[in-house]
């Protein structure tokens, strides 16, 4: 495989078990520099892929290159030019922040100068500076994740992990980490972050893989999955706003207008939207899972997770 730096990670039949568990399955990917999201539910081998590319965890068999390195051989230079912030918060609950920060700083070899300067800019940025004379202990979980990934960029990475960073965040929390993230990215910075949530995927990445059973299921931006599970729904309301049906079109124009004219003929008084399917709706059916395990009170309607219900005739 050759390298360029349009190319940020390629693999090549990449696979890895354990015993006799297949986690990864033959995978072949490769991703431009950007954001990327790599979609599953538990136990997809989201981790498992992520520990493989920032060197943690050896592959059985295949190729892998990251920013042009081979995670397995050159091991010591690609730990220079990436950072992971693993799904549990890495960070020593008996320092401050600060002291968290230059503790990354003298094991990424920086001069103790160089890593105050750096720290005093990540805490600011992360809105950490009032706190950062506190032990981490005393910190919320928000505010010991955004500690968590400041300290992993303390060496300015080229290329950042971020494995279920908002995993177990209230959702303001996770609102003011997705900013900080998208600033992250536009400070050059590529990142490939792993979620079980597929709204984070579609606000943040450019572009979303599926992992299931092993293997990469889908590859595509959101619109791309999203018109691979069909064409634009039309969805048909009382006035109060009530969905009282869905009908599935082919996408096209002609073809919505023609249900358009049927339903106009049948019910002149109803009101419609058309809408595009949902990433729920295509995780669904991509997996066969629902993507979220906590929205079980998701859908008020008593629709099943299309939302669709018959309508009243
Ligand atoms: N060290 C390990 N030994 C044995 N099985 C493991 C190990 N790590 C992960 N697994 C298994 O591999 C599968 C994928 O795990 P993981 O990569 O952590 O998934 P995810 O991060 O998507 O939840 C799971 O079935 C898990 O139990
Ligand atoms: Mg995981």
């Amino acid at each position: 495989m050759s390298y360029t730096d349009s190319v940020l990670v390629e693999l090549r039949g990449l696979s890895k078990s354990y015993g006799t568990h297949d986690v990864l399955t033959d995978l072949d990917l490769t991703l431009p520099p950007g954001i990327h999201a790599l979609l599953g539910p538990n136990g997809a081998g989201k981790t498992t892929l992520v520990n493989i590319l920032s060197t943690l965890i050896p592959y059985d068999s295949g190729e892998v290159r990251v920013l042009g390195l081979d995670p397995r051989r050159d091991r010591t230079a690609l730990q220079g030019r990436i950072s992971l912030t693993g799904q549990y918060a890495a960070v020593d609950g008996r320092l401050s922040g600060m002291e968290n920060m230059l503790m990354m700083g003298r094991l990424f070899g920086l001069s103790r100068r160089a890593a105050r300067r750096r720290a005093d800019v990540l805490l600011e940025r992360f809105d950490l500076t009032a706190a950062a004379g506190k032990r981490a202990e005393t910190y919320s979980g928000g505010m010991r994740r955004k500690l968590d990934i400041a300290a992993s960029l303390i060496a300015e990475p080229q290329l950042i992990f971020l494995d279920e960073p908002t995993t177990g965040l209230d959702t303001r929390s996770r609102q003011a980490l997705w900013d900080e993230i998208t600033a992250l990215a536009e400070s050059g910075a590529s990142i490939l972050l792993t979620t079980q949530y597929l709204e984070e995927a579609d606000v943040l990445a450019e572009r979303i893989m599926v992992l299931h059973g092993g293997r990469i299921v889908a590859d595509g931006t959101a619109a791309e999955l999203k018109s691979r599970v069909g064409g634009s729904t039309i969805q048909l309301h009382d006035h109060a706003g009530h969905i009282l049906d869905e009908i599935p079109t082919g996408g096209s124009a002609a073809d919505v207008a023609h249900h358009l004219a049927a339903i106009a003929d049948a019910h002149p008084d109803v009101e419609v939207t058309v809408r595009r399917p949902t990433l729920d709706e295509v995780f669904l059916e991509l997996t066969g899972s629902p993507g979220e395990q906590d929205e079980a009170d998701e859908d008020p309607t008593g629709g099943d997770r299309t939302g669709r219900k018959e309508v009243a005739a």
